[in-house]
């Protein structure tokens, strides 16, 4: 079980469940189709993008496996939802979990996402209790296995055009970190 009280505050940034009124910012995201690139998600247009919200607004609470925790990522200096970053819960026998993350191009390139994702680790080990931490991305997705690595994750597996995504055969990256490795880098 995991309640984590908000907002979540890092040096640069605060994390903290999604308002309805933050669909402008949102929007502006989700909108872009090299944000959806390596996602399953399309572009969205602001009736996807509230609907996606409304389910993101209750996401901010563990208390089952199967279920996602969705934060938004504020940046205080610029006033706004710059990205979100999510904690699947895949196994509580297992501890076991999935970290993703989604940021707005013009908030790339500054260490934000590696900042905002850092919290889930630390909400996962500690808060969760968490034995194992999984990323998974596309093999193209760059920037994100980068980011994987920078957080200390290990690329465990390669899976080679392992499924069909958007029209063409992908492979996939699977990187994950143990509570213990977690504990040494601490
Ligand atoms: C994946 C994604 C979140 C990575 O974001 P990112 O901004 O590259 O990641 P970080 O926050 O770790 O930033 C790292 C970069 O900021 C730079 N940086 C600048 N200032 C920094 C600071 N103060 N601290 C740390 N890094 C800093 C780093 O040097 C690095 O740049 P580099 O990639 O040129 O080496 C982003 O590309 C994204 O949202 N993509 C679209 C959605 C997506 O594909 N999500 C993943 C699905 S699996």
């Amino acid at each position: 079980m995991l309640r984590p009280d908000y907002p979540i505050k890092t040096v640069r940034l605060l994390l903290r469940p999604f308002e309805t009124t933050d669909l402008d910012d949102v929007l502006a995201y989700r909108k872009l189709p090299e944000v959806n690139r390596y996602l399953y998600s399309e572009p969205s247009d602001r009736v996807d993008a509230a609907e996606r919200l409304a389910k993101q607004v209750d996401q901010c609470e563990l208390t089952d496996e199967g279920q996602e925790l969705v934060l938004a990522v504020v940046l205080p200096e610029a006033d706004r939802v710059v990205g979100e970053v999510g904690l699947t819960w895949h196994s509580q026998e297992h501890r076991q979990a999935e970290i993703g993350y989604v940021f707005h191009p013009d908030f790339q390139g500054k260490g934000y996402a590696r900042e905002a994702a850092a919290v889930l680790l630390d909400l996962g080990f500690d808060g969760l209790g968490l034995h194992r931490v999984q990323a998974t991305c596309d093999s193209r997705n760059e920037p994100s296995w980068r980011l994987m690595e920078r957080l200390g994750l290990c690329r465990e597996a390669h899976f080679k055009e392992c499924e069909i995504f958007k029209g063409e055969w992908r492979g996939v990256f699977v990187y994950a970190m143990l509570a213990d490795e977690y504990r040494k880098l601490k």
